[in-house]
């Protein structure tokens, strides 16, 4: 019994197995157009696109910390991001949200954990205490293994192009007015690297954690208006 001949096609899943070449090509557009299938409704989405309640532009001495978090390499070892892991929530805070930074250009969101993750750390020290552990870290925490940044105290930020760098953030997408980029330079006279770098640090995660303690407040009491308990419960 021979087989009945089959009409050779132009295309078959025959022809794609047999060719190793236009597999590998096939699969590379399936594969793509699936990854942007998922991607590029995230640009268009709100929940990703817009600014979390109380998150706002960098400030002129934060802005310069942040650019000094990225020269120090800071993000090499510790993440800014809070994963939806129990013990994570639990020690840090809220999960992470990417509407906390949609004004974070590059974001350092970081996957190297060799420190503590950094998204909630904001007002969790006294700037005193980020001194003393920036300049020495085993100062502050004896088992520490993360370096000392001690030069950081003497060095002026004063002549930081912060003018610039908004501008450039602007271009981005960043809403700052031409006020506050005038009026930048002036918040940077008489600092030192090590004040931005606190700055910064103490401004991690406070919007979320102000957030969810208002959330936290409005829950505990019911506004005026709502049913009290009583009624809401014949319902
Ligand atoms: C070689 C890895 C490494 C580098 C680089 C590093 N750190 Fe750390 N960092 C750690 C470790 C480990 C800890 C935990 C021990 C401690 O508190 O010192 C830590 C702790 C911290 C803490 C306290 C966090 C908390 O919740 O207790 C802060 C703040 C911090 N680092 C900021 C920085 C900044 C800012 C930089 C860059 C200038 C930096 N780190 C660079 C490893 C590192």
């Amino acid at each position: 019994m021979s087989q009945p001949q089959s009409k050779p096609r132009f295309f078959s899943h025959q022809t794609l197995e047999r060719n190793i070449g236009l597999m590998i090509i096939a699969s590379i557009l399936v594969v793509s157009f699936a990854g942007l299938v998922q991607i590029v409704p995230l640009f268009f989405q709100h929940s990703t696109t817009n600014a979390a309640p109380g998150v706002k532009p960098y400030e002129a001495l934060t802005l310069i910390g942040r650019d000094i978090y990225i020269r120090e390499g800071c993000v090499g070892c510790h993440s800014q991001q809070v994963r939806m892991l129990q013990s994570e929530v639990q020690r840090y805070g809220a999960y992470s949200l990417s509407s906390e930074s949609v004004f974070d250009h590059p974001f350092l969101w970081g996957s190297k954990r060799t420190g503590p993750d950094l998204a909630r750390v904001g007002e969790r020290y006294t700037d005193e205490w980020h001194r003393i552990h920036l300049r020495d870290p085993r100062a502050a925490v004896p088992e520490s293994n993360m370096p000392a940044y001690p030069w950081l105290q003497h060095a002026s930020v004063a002549q930081a192009d912060v003018q610039d760098r908004m501008r450039a953030l602007r271009r981005l997408g960043v809403p700052y007015d031409d006020a506050t980029i005038e009026a930048a330079p002036a918040a940077l006279a008489g600092k030192t690297e090590e004040d931005a770098l606190i700055a910064y640090l103490q401004g991690l995660g406070v919007a979320a954690r102000r957030q969810a303690a208002a959330a936290a407040a409005a829950a505990a009491t019911p506004a005026a208006g709502t049913p009290a308990a009583g009624t809401a419960a014949k319902e």
